[in-house]
């Protein structure tokens, strides 16, 4: 049965997307896994990442994206699901560049959250990982991706507030996981585009503090170089300059994957 794994946190810009698009190319392309991955998150930046795409003189690219949307799985009924295959290897279900079907999603009734996973159950037979990036917020989208998957990562970025926010979104886990899914697996909490300043660091030791199962052992710092390889849609290790970066992600991937077993 394939591992369902979502990368959740109702806060912007913590690496979410990052990690899971990381993830996808690490699965696909060095382990050989079969992957999908399904782009929760109406800004539409993994599906960007991850599909096929022209490429201008300027270096530009635009993505070119087909099949069904992530957002035709809320629907009561969907026709056959058409996958969009990436050059990488994994497939994809996509959300557009600022998807308005999407981003209406989160007005739904919550019984509507549980078609996706109706939707889907059968073509998770195919795969042996699923990856969800979620989106900033914990609404309808974040019950679909939990309701329907077997374990979740939650990437965090420390700041003063950063325990506050880490205590609200287990909670919400919690009770996704008792009222819907009692198969997820909170996998933990991985410390992402860390600095070395004092607030950091105090906020790191209130977390080891107040949650240290749940904290991964390897963490991320601030690595410009895995910023561009995420704004490039590339694997980190296939930069140049980017062997740190490399070596911390695929720390960080590894332990997601030793969490699951
Ligand atoms: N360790 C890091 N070092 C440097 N830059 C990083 C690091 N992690 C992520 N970034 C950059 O920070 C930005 C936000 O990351 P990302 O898009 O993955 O966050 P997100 O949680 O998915 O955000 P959103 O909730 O808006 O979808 C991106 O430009 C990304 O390239
Ligand atoms: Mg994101």
């Amino acid at each position: 049965m394939a591992k369902v794994i979502s990368f959740a946190n109702q806060k912007g810009g913590v690496g979410k997307s990052t990690i899971c698009i990381q993830m996808a190319f690490y699965l696909s392309i060095k382990k050989k896994k079969k992957v999908l991955v399904i782009d929760m998150d109406g800004q539409g930046n993994t599906s960007s990442r991850l599909a096929p795409r022209v490429e201008d003189a300027d270096y530009l690219f635009t993505p070119i994206l087909s099949g069904t949307k992530t957002a035709d799985l809320f629907g009561d009924h969907v026709g056959e699901i058409e996958v969009l295959k990436c050059p990488s290897g994994m497939d994809l279900i996509h959300a557009t560049k600022n998807d308005p079907d999407l981003f209406e999603i989160e007005t739904v009734q919550l019984d509507q959250a549980m078609n996706p996973a109706k939707h889907l159950e059968e073509l998770f037979l195919n795969y042996d990982y699923v990856l969800i990036d979620c989106p900033p917020s914990l609404g309808r989208k974040l019950v679909a991706a939990l309701v329907m998957s077997t374990h979740v990562v939650c990437p965090v970025k420390l700041s003063g507030f950063a325990v506050d926010g880490v205590e609200g979104l287990l909670n919400t886990i919690i009770g996704i996981k008792e009222g819907y899914n009692s198969y997820l697996e909170i996998l933990g909490i991985v410390i992402n585009d860390m600095d070395r300043s004092i607030n950091q660091e105090r906020a790191f030791k209130e977390l080891e503090d107040s949650i240290p199962d749940l904290l991964f052992k390897n963490k991320i710092m601030h690595r410009p170089p895995l910023d561009s390889a995420v704004t490039e849609g590339i694997p980190v290790w296939e930069l140049r300059y980017g062997h740190v970066a490399a070596k911390e992600v695929e720390a960080v991937l590894q332990e997601i994957l030793e969490r699951t077993e």
